[in-house]
């Protein structure tokens, strides 16, 4: 159980740190420090770099909160807080998985054809939805902490 609850916020960590980090500093300072094409492809490397590690927190953070269900025999029995966290959980997931596998591809395949205007619209995507989920990640922070006392 311990190893378990160090992994799944562990990985949240590092999913929801990353995020935060990228959105909120990352993003003001390349903004006003680049030009488009360089900045461009500043983020390109910075998500190859970034996601592997978000791809190993969406397989490590539902399986290590499954697992942490066992006080309460699984889902059925859980309080309301543990839904809450699945379910915004899930939602964060799926934002992940369509970044990933739309806009992300895109802003490789644009770049490698020297699209920049297509590729400045799918970093707009991709900063609009890491803005979403950066905010559900938080959200989902709280109550899984301050839930048990309250919900
Ligand atoms: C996706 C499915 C998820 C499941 C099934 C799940 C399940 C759980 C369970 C059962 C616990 C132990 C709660 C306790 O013992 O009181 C836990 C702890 C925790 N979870 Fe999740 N979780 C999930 C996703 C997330 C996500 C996406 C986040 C944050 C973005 C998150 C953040 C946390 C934190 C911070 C704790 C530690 C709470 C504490 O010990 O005070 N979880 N999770």
């Amino acid at each position: 159980m311990g190893i378990n609850l160090a992994l799944h916020v562990l990985s949240v960590m590092v999913w929801v740190g990353g995020m935060f980090f990228a959105y909120m500093f990352l993003r003001p300072a390349a903004a006003s420090e680049l030009e488009p094409p360089i900045r461009l492809r500043l983020w390109r490397t910075v998500f190859s770099r970034f996601f592997p590690w978000v791809w190993a927190a969406i397989i490590l953070v539902p399986l290590t909160g499954i697992m942490l269900t066992a006080p309460w025999q699984g889902f059925t029995n859980a309080p309301l807080y543990i839904h809450i966290m699945t379910t915004l959980g899930s939602i964060m997931i799926l934002i992940f998985l369509h970044v990933f596998f739309a806009p992300f591809k895109r802003i490789k395949r644009c770049l490698d054809e020297d699209d920049i205007p297509g590729a400045a619209q799918q970093l707009n995507t991709i900063r609009k939805l890491v803005g979403i989920n950066t905010l559900i990640g938080v959200i989902t922070i709280a109550v899984a902490t301050a839930g048990k006392f309250y919900l």
